[in-house]
């Protein structure tokens, strides 16, 4: 196939373009580089042995896209694109509705002008909010609790309805829980700028020596160590994800909706020591106050996914923080090492 990947230099997009050039697909990444590095796709292309096209623009630009379209004919898209910082969008939020429901009109538009059926959306656990209580089945209440979730839930309502109103189109939804790790080769992985908002990447930095301490977010939660539990994903299964999640809409037509997670949850301080073990390296940490915001409790009920699409998740936890260790430690600066 030929799939136009939308984001496609951050670090789920960059798993996912690898894994469609080593399945043998065309990609062309669309990506304005706000959070990421071309140097992602040089090392994909190192590790495939071939390359996937590069266009350098947002993707709300109507009229780069169309050329994009033009020039590659895609048969499919998978849209990473987006900004996803949650506290950030708390501050920013016109900024979070204008990429992220701007770019996914300037998207469909394209694709209905260019005869393009079939897109992969990126949306997020975060759409269960606290309106039910985990495991979370794909029928769940949705709802959001702060700018960022609502751009997901919102796409993902545009979604359904183009889908409802145009017969032809074929729509993916992948909720995504924690993705973590990075490729087993140590040469791409999740590179954040600043201070991470998120687990692991924070951990990982205090394992190299970079931040002095972890925070750990409450263990007065209705938990077994009273630290939250998660869904941690390796990354590179939910690049599979992806993939069968396309095979599919060959197959089918409509609206669907898929958890990407193991089902398994881990407590925060559960991945501190899987990441310990991974790195041979104690990793000093500090109880404080919850973060505003967080859940107890978020993970997956993954039957929908296994029995449709044929996938889950296969890396543990524990190799996933090999991973991030490979790849921490091979490029403390991440991309700007090269
Ligand atoms: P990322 O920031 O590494 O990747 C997003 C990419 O999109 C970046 O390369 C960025 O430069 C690009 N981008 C952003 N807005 C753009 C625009 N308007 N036009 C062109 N390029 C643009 O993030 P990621 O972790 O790889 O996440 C990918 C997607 O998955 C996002 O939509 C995110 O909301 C979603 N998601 C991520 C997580 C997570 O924890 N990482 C969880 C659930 C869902
Ligand atoms: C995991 C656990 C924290 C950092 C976020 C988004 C969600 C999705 C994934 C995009 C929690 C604890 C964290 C730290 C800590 N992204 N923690 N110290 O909050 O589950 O989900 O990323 O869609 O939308 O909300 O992930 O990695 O931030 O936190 O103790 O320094 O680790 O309290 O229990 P979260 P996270």
């Amino acid at each position: 196939m030929r799939v136009l990947v939308t984001g496609g230099a951050g670090y789920i997009g960059s798993h996912t373009v690898l894994a469609l050039l080593e399945t043998g697909h065309d990609v062309l990444v669309v990506d304005d580089l706000s959070n990421s590095s071309e140097e992602s796709l040089r090392r994909v292309a190192e590790l495939a042995g071939r390359e996937a096209r590069f266009v350098q623009a947002n993707v709300r630009d109507a009229a780069a896209l169309d050329a994009a379209f033009a020039g590659f004919s895609p048969d499919a898209v998978i849209h990473f694109a987006g900004w996803k910082a949650v506290g950030e969008s708390t501050q920013i939020p016109l900024t979070y509705y204008r990429e992220n429901l701007g770019s996914t009109f300037t998207l469909l538009e394209a694709m209905a002008a260019h005869d393009c059926h079939q897109i992969v959306f990126s949306s997020s656990a975060t759409v269960y909010g606290e309106l039910s209580e985990p495991p979370f089945t794909e029928d769940s209440p949705t709802g959001a609790t702060n700018p960022y979730g609502r751009t997901k839930h919102m796409i993902e309502q545009i979604l359904a309805d183009a889908a409802a109103a145009d017969a032809e189109l074929r729509v993916a939804v992948l909720r995504y829980f924690n993705p973590i790790g990075a490729h087993a080769s140590g040469r791409i992985g999740e590179d954040p700028k600043g201070i991470p908002n998120n687990l692991l990447p924070f951990v990982a930095q205090v394992a190299t020596g970079r931040r002095d301490k972890l925070m750990v977010f409450g263990d007065d939660y209705p938990t077994p160590d009273g630290t939250g539990l998660r869904d941690y994903i390796h990354v590179v299964d939910l690049a599979a994800g992806h993939l069968a999640a396309l095979d599919y809409l060959g197959g089918h037509g409509g609206f669907h909706v898929w958890n990407l997670g193991t089902g398994d949850p881990k407590s925060v301080l559960d991945i501190v020591h899987a990441y310990e073990g991974a790195s041979g390296v104690a990793i000093p940490y500090e109880i404080v106050a919850r973060r505003p915001g967080d859940v107890a409790a978020s993970y997956a009920d993954v039957t929908r996914a296994h029995k449709e699409l044929g996938w889950q998740a296969r890396k543990s936890v524990e190799q996933a923080c090999e991973d991030t260790f490979r790849w921490q430690s091979e490029n403390p600066d991440g991309f700007a090492d090269s």
